[in-house]
């Protein structure tokens, strides 16, 4: 199988100031450990122009094939990954944030306050997380199940899409 180069991006201004642990991070790192391997992790306070930087700096730089984020996805005023993320992405890619939201929904009513979006900066896939790390975890379930067809694809190891499922 294919190995991906993965980012994880914490948004959490108490994190940032080491006032808190990343659990939601170690989640990530833990649950795409079959996808490959963590070349970059930060914890970053919730400021817009300093998430779009590390995303930027992730993909361009450190060439993560994936950057998953976690937290700043809801109705608070410093909640701002998914505008961060849409500064950076040249692409859109709604049935990742569409089908999170729709299966956390079976679980939680609250589901529907996370914002979290997906997208693609030229070979990088980005997506947006809810904060906790039980969000994490029921979101991640959810999308494991095509990402990594969608990794293949967007990479060009893959060129069509009609085997058995
Ligand atoms: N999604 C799942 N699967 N499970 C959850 O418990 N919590 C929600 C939502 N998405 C939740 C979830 C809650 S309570 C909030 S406020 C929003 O995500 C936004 O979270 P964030 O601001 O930490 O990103």
């Amino acid at each position: 199988m294919f190995s991906y180069r993965i980012g994880i991006i914490t948004a959490s201004d108490k994190g940032a100031k080491g006032e808190r642990e990343d659990i939601s991070g170690k989640v990530i790192a833990e649950a795409v450990k079959s996808l490959g391997e963590v070349v970059a992790y930060r914890i970053v306070p919730d400021e817009q122009e300093i998430l779009a930087k590390t995303m930027i700096e992730f993909s361009d730089e450190k060439q993560a094939d994936l950057i998953l984020t976690t937290g700043g996805t809801g109705f608070a005023e410093r909640d701002v990954t998914p505008e961060a993320t849409r500064e950076v992405i040249q692409k859109y890619v709604p049935g990742i944030g569409e089908v999170m939201r729709q299966e956390s929904l079976k679980i939680t009513p609250k589901a529907m306050l996370s914002r979290g979006i997906a997208g693609i900066r030229n070979h990088t896939l980005i997506i947006n997380l809810p904060g906790s790390p039980k969000a994490v975890k029921e979101c991640l379930e959810v999308i494991m199940a095509a990402l990594p067809h969608g990794m293949q694809i967007l990479k060009g190891q893959a060129s069509e899409c009609a085997r058995k499922d």
